[in-house]
């Protein structure tokens, strides 16, 4: 019996990256894939890949994404959209403030609302949100660090007020996971190797892959993970864990020291 069968996925994102991999994944696991992305002509690609259905709006347009999403019903919701524009402060203008809050917490608001009555219908669902590291602490990309701890709150109240009612909610916060997406190749553009150049701050010896969160995905919103609520799964290599370059620095000795000291 595979975990999903029987059950529907709607997967936000889901023509690329991520939601592209978490798409494949949950498919191969038995769900019937429901594919929302701004991106048409990808989103019909992957969705016939995997005999799902392609919704076809960009998330921060409210109409449209109302409209793809009225009548939708959904066992599992994975809000997976997002991104970023401006990696300082100083390049942070109102407008891209407001877009990076839109994309990456309001649509993720918005999504939810829409695919509960169905689950409270139904009395169980399983919501997973992708924040990011971004979300814990400072590493760059204020409006969308905002937005990701924000992600990461609303995951929580979603939680305690749904859980009565059969519903968990659930985050995944990836740490550098090698996309290819618009922010990493700008990044590329500066660095060819900036994967490379980042492999030193993640004690696994590796940034991460798509397929890593599609698998914390799978198993967030599967009926063995059902203990699992109000949960931020930080998925990335152990980064959070520490800081691996600074403690490269402080160590001196390969022998303890005698008497000690910090
Ligand atoms: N790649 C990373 O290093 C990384 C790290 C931490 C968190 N994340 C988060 O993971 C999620 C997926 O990131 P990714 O790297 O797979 O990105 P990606 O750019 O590879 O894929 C994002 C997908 O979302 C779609 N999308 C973007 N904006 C949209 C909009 N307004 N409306 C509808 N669809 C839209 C894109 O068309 C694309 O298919 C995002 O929420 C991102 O913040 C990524």
């Amino acid at each position: 019996m595979k975990r999903y069968e029987g059950k529907t996925a709607l997967v936000t994102g889901g023509a690329n990256g991520i939601g592209r991999a978490t798409v494949r994944r949950l498919a191969a696991e038995g769900a019937s894939l429901l594919v929302l992305d701004r991106e048409k002509e990808t989103a019909e690609e992957v969705a016939k890949e995997v005999g799902g259905r392609a919704l076809v709006a960009d998330v921060t347009d409210t109409a449209a994404l109302d409209t793809v999403l009225r009548d939708v019903e959904a066992d599992v919701l994975v809000a997976n959209a997002g991104g970023t524009m401006a990696s300082s402060h100083e390049m942070l203008t109102a407008d891209l403030f407001r877009l990076e809050i839109d994309l990456n917490l309001e649509a993720a608001y918005r999504v939810t609302k829409a695919v509960l009555p169905s689950m409270i219908t139904k009395g169980r669902g399983a919501l997973v949100y992708i924040a990011s590291v971004n979300g814990l602490f400072h590493v760059g990309n204020p409006g969308y660090s905002a937005a990701k701890a924000g992600l990461i709150n609303l995951m929580r109240t979603l939680a305690v007020e749904y859980g009565p009612r059969g519903i968990r909610a659930n985050c995944v916060s990836p740490g550098t996971i090698d996309t290819g997406n618009k922010s990493w190749a700008r990044r590329r553009q500066r660095d060819p190797n900036i994967m490379a150049t980042l492999t030193k701050w993640y004690p696994v010896g590796r940034v991460g892959r798509a397929e890593d969160i599609a698998a914390a995905v799978a198993f967030l919103a599967a009926d063995e993970a059902g203990f699992v609520n109000g949960a931020n799964l930080v998925v990335d290599g152990g980064l959070t864990a520490g800081i691996a370059p600074m403690i490269a620095e402080l160590v001196v000795e390969d022998k303890p020291i005698p008497g000690g000291g910090a």
